[in-house]
């Protein structure tokens, strides 16, 4: 048992050396986050991210892990940016996108710094939600 977990622990090492850096994002910018979810998402998806209505996905643990642990924070901006909120798909704006994509990383235990999530590609390609 002792060996197993120890060869986990020198797995993730060697994965997370592969030019990946954790999500930046600050509290500050989860708490704009959370207002802007709560007015533009959480009708669908719910209060706590996983008892929503009109068939919002899930958008917290293990469903949000298998769907968008092993990509990137720009996979999943992508995707939130070209196809929510379903009926006004790249509606808000990229800062609000960034701001509300910070509080679901935030409920999904990533762990907010000093500095904010920019709504930059590149920069976003750079992180990986894989932990
Ligand atoms: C009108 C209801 C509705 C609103 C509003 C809405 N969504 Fe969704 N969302 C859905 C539905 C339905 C799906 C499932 C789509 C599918 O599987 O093709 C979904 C899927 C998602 C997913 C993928 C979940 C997964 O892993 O399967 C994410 C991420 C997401 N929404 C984020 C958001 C964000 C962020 C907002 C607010 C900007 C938002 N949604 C607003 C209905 C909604």
């Amino acid at each position: 048992m002792r060996f197993v977990a120890l060869s986990f622990v020198v797995l993730c090492a060697a994965a997370s050396s592969a030019a990946a850096q954790a999500p930046v994002f600050s509290d500050e910018q989860v708490a704009r986050g959370k207002a802007s979810y709560i007015q533009r998402c959480g009708m669908c998806h719910g209060e706590n991210l996983d008892d929503g209505d009109f068939g919002g996905a899930p958008l917290r643990g293990a469903w949000f892990r298998d769907h968008w642990g092993s990509g990137s924070v720009a996979v999943l901006f992508t995707y939130v940016q070209t196809a929510m909120p379903p009926d006004n798909p790249g509606g808000l704006n990229d800062t609000t996108y960034a701001d509300i994509l910070s509080y679901i990383l935030q409920r999904n235990g990533y762990v907010a710094g000093a500095q904010e999530l920019k709504p930059d590609e590149k920069s976003m390609e750079a992180m990986s939600l894989h932990k």
